[in-house]
């Protein structure tokens, strides 16, 4: 028998070659070439393909006669914010992945979610980290005492497998993939080859056994979930748990999402007993926020179908370096440069000898083009030294001629503003020309440019 050819697997793009390099060819990474075994190859592939024997017609149906009668089962895991993400609820026979970086608070979700799950199903929760104690430890301080939840402390990937046939529980939880191997496998547990083959063991398990799997995977530094893309392709759904170290409050993000959409995002808060929903993620953003200091905004973006609201500050300051410094913390760095440019060349101000640093509070990613209008009126604020009234909000998109160009859902932003007790609220004229004005008490002021914005301000 011929030996099983080498092959060499970047572990960080999934790239894969015969010759070990010291660089990937393909994503550039130094040292990240690991060896694995290729799949063995039939002798004949390298010849013509011989023709298959098997007689297919009997099995190709006509999408009419497909038997859908029974509606996909959901679980429901009692966080509304989770189900939402998903798409309402676990789908059976999927297969979730949670990712994260370490100690974002993926176990303490998942353990979380057995407690709901744990009424009506059993669940097996499989870590590869934590032994049975631990677990039970965690689940106590987490209020986490289902009878039908069963602790497993196993990392071999088709034992696992085998259990989980064998027992069927209605619901697996994998923790972590990183931590699974398969003992046929010459590569190290974590390697590529092993997440990938593993992978693919719990997917087929969870196809044939319609039970819905969770699956943990770590994210390395430079955000991409360790055995990156290779896992991504395979599993039905990708959720992301981002949120930073020093703040409380995690988001969660559908990447890939085969019976949802990707555009909802659910927000959580860590506290001492867990993960907390937050219902309310503007009530959190805006809790505390200075009224009476120049140079903040609040400006209102969409998060999937729902409108979040979040403060915006610039400070802009005389510069003592030759070239001035500009930061941006939460919003794109070189569209602060645009809208500093079309302030200069359309309104004139100078920022030439000025330092800007733009932050937007509570960690919130900016990434929308309406919340242009609520950055440049913080600048504004700052260089003027004029306070922005506290229950004004602005949202709009600036085009390089400082005019400002409508946007989408403006009704639902303004009816988020109204909510959070928002008084007036300054939007493109585009945008309120297709606002019905009657059913919203608080103030609308259409603008067509930065100047009229600028103007609108002082209206009372
Ligand atoms: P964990 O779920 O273990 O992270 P992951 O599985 O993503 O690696 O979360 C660990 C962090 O969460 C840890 O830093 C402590 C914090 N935490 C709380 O603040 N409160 C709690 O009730 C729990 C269980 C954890
Ligand atoms: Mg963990």
């Amino acid at each position: 028998m011929a030996k099983p050819k080498s092959i060499y697997i970047c572990s960080q793009c999934g790239f894969e070659t015969t010759k070990w390099n010291g660089r990937c060819p393909d994503c550039g990474e130094w040292n990240t070439l690991e060896e694995g075994v290729a799949p063995s190859v039939s002798p004949s592939s390298g010849k013509a393909r011989q023709r298959s024997t098997r007689d297919l017609s009997s099995a190709i149906v006509g999408i009419g006669s497909v038997d859908a009668r029974h509606d996909e089962v959901r679980y429901s895991t009692g966080l509304s914010e989770l189900d939402r993400v998903l798409g309402g609820g676990a789908v059976k026979g999927s297969l979730v992945l949670l990712g994260g970086e370490p100690g974002i608070g993926k176990s303490t979700m998942l353990l979380q979610i057995c407690q709901f799950l744990g009424e009506d199903h059993t669940i097996l929760y499989v870590s590869g980290e934590e032994s049975a104690r631990q677990i039970k430890l965690r689940a106590s301080r987490l209020g986490v005492d289902s009878e039908n939840l069963y602790l497993l402390a196993e990392n071999d990937c088709e034992a696992i497998c085998d259990v989980v046939v064998k027992e069927k529980p209605e619901i697996v939880i994998i923790d972590s993939i990183q931590t699974m191997s398969i003992q046929g496998l010459s590569s190290a547990t974590g390697s590529v080859t092993q997440v990938r083959e593993c992978t693919n063991l719990f997917m087929c398990t969870a196809k044939s056994e319609e039970i819905p799997f969770f699956i943990v995977g770590h994210v390395n530094k430079d955000g991409a979930i360790a055995g990156p893309k290779v896992m991504e392709h395979i599993v039905d759904a990708v959720l992301y748990f981002e949120g930073q170290r020093n703040l409380s409050y995690r988001i969660l993000r559908a990447v890939k999402n085969r019976f949802g959409s990707t555009n909802e995002i659910g927000v959580f808060e860590m506290q001492d007993k867990g993960l907390a929903q937050v219902e309310n993620p503007s009530q959190l953003l805006l809790a505390g926020r200075p009224t009476d200091v120049s140079g903040c905004c609040v400006a209102c973006v969409m998060e999937g179908s729902r409108p979040i609201l979040a403060e915006v500050q610039a400070l802009v300051s005389k510069s003592v370096f030759a070239s001035p410094r500009r930061t941006a913390d939460g919003f794109d760095y070189n569209r602060l440069y645009l809208i500093i440019a079309v302030l200069e060349k359309r309104l004139g101000f100078f920022f030439g000898g000025l330092d800007v640093y733009l932050n937007v509070v509570g960690g919130m990613k900016l990434d929308e083009p309406a919340a242009d209008l609520s950055i440049a009126l913080a600048l504004y604020s700052s260089v003027r030294d004029k306070v922005v009234d506290e229950k004004t909000i602005a949202f709009g998109e600036i085009g390089l001629g400082g005019e400002l160009r409508a946007i989408s859902f403006a009704e639902q932003r303004i009816r988020e503003a109204e909510r959070m007790g928002f008084e007036k609220c300054i939007l493109p004229a585009q945008s309120l020309s297709s606002v019905d004005r009657s059913r919203f008490g608080i103030k609308l002021i259409g603008v067509k440019n930065l100047r009229q914005a600028f103007d609108a301000l002082e209206k009372k």
